[in-house]
């Protein structure tokens, strides 16, 4: 576990890094060759399908992430420039597939910025970031944890639109399958397997949004609508080390000491209560288990039995039963925990 753990401490190291932001390329100034680079342009069928107002907000918010997904692979294979040609998967090159990946964002992004001004919505600029990649393996690793947030970020739109706007739906989930290869890709590049669950982790819209904003330069986003602008924002939840679990079974992968980023944003009264740490995986309900505070070290085991990416998250009640009532209840994080 140890090693694939490094991409957490890095995003959460991710606000007090500095880095150059680069040109985005945004949708209205898609390249020509795009279907070329990317294996399809943007759907040619006629007309644009109409959207709720509260559809709407959704897609908002997807282009606020997709944005970030796009900048993130598009500085990446400008990178690829200074890391040479990068390595191979499979006889593959690594670069081949990021400059496709970045072209897909890209589409991606087109597609959703159409859509909203089909409706006569506003669309979302792109604000500056700071990733916390420094060569190509931090890169690959982070394209994981980026593109996990991501599925699970899509999974939770297709949920709200079953309701809203079901005629949508299926274009939104021809697009998870697309982004499953990207991140089955990365996997591969670290050695480990490229389908590690049964079930995607589905995530709410407020927790990617959270999770976007660790890479995200403060204040450099401008004019966002109050789709996005009203969303609560958590403090950051890292990691600073491992211990024993408090309870040794077999089982047990054992007990992490997690700090709050910025313990200034905490509630009044955080801690007057028991605490738990939430672990969200899969379709399961949300496993807690119990906190000790030490110091401004938080000290939790880790719940047995989670693949792919589990999300963690600090709260101070244990019977939400699903992300989305969960959601609000976190007092920090959530934060995103690679496993095998
Ligand atoms: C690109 O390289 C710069 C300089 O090393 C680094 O700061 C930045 O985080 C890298 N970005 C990506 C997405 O790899």
């Amino acid at each position: 576990m140890s090693s694939f753990f490094l991409p957490v401490a890095l995003s959460f190291l991710a606000r007090y890094v500095l880095a150059t932001p680069v040109p985005i390329v945004t949708g209205t100034n898609l390249p020509s060759n795009i279907a070329q680079l990317a294996g399809g342009g943007l759907p040619n069928q006629p007309g644009s399908p109409r959207v709720s107002q509260s559809g709407l907000g959704n897609f908002q918010l997807a282009n606020f992430l997709e944005n970030l997904e796009s900048a993130f692979f598009q500085e990446g294979l400008i990178n690829y420039t200074q890391w040479g040609t990068g390595g191979q998967t499979n006889g593959v090159s690594n670069m081949a597939v990021v400059s496709r990946i970045a072209a897909q964002e890209e589409v991606h992004v087109a597609s959703i910025v159409g859509l909203l001004h089909a409706n006569g919505a506003q669309d979302v600029a792109p604000c500056e970031y700071n990733f916390p990649t420094t060569d190509e393996k931090s890169f690959l690793a982070l394209g994981n944890i980026i593109t996990t947030v991501g599925i699970g970020a899509l999974i939770a739109l297709s949920d709200g639109l079953s309701t809203t706007d079901p005629s949508i739906e299926a274009t939104v989930a021809s697009i998870i399958p697309v982004e499953s290869r990207h991140d089955a890709f990365f996997r591969l590049t670290a050695n480990e397997i490229p389908n590690p669950t049964t079930f995607e982790t589905k995530i709410s819209a407020i927790w990617a949004y959270n999770l976007a904003l660790d890479f995200i330069v403060g204040g450099s986003c401008t004019n966002l609508p109050s789709s996005i602008t009203s969303l609560p924002v958590f403090p950051d939840l890292g990691i600073v080390g491992y211990g024993a679990p408090s309870f040794a079974t077999p089982n047990a992968p054992g007990k992490l000491i997690f700090k709050v980023g910025q313990p200034t944003m905490l509630p009044q009264g955080w801690n007057s209560g028991p605490l738990y740490m939430a672990w969200v995986n899969q379709n399961n309900v949300p496993a807690y288990t119990p906190v000790t505070v030490d110091g401004d070290e938080l000290h939790a085991d880790v719940q047995p039995g989670m693949f792919g990416i589990a999300f963690a998250a600090l709260t101070n009640q244990n019977t939400a039963t699903n992300v989305d009532d969960l959601t609000n209840s976190i007092v920090a994080g959530p934060l995103p925990l690679p496993f095998s």
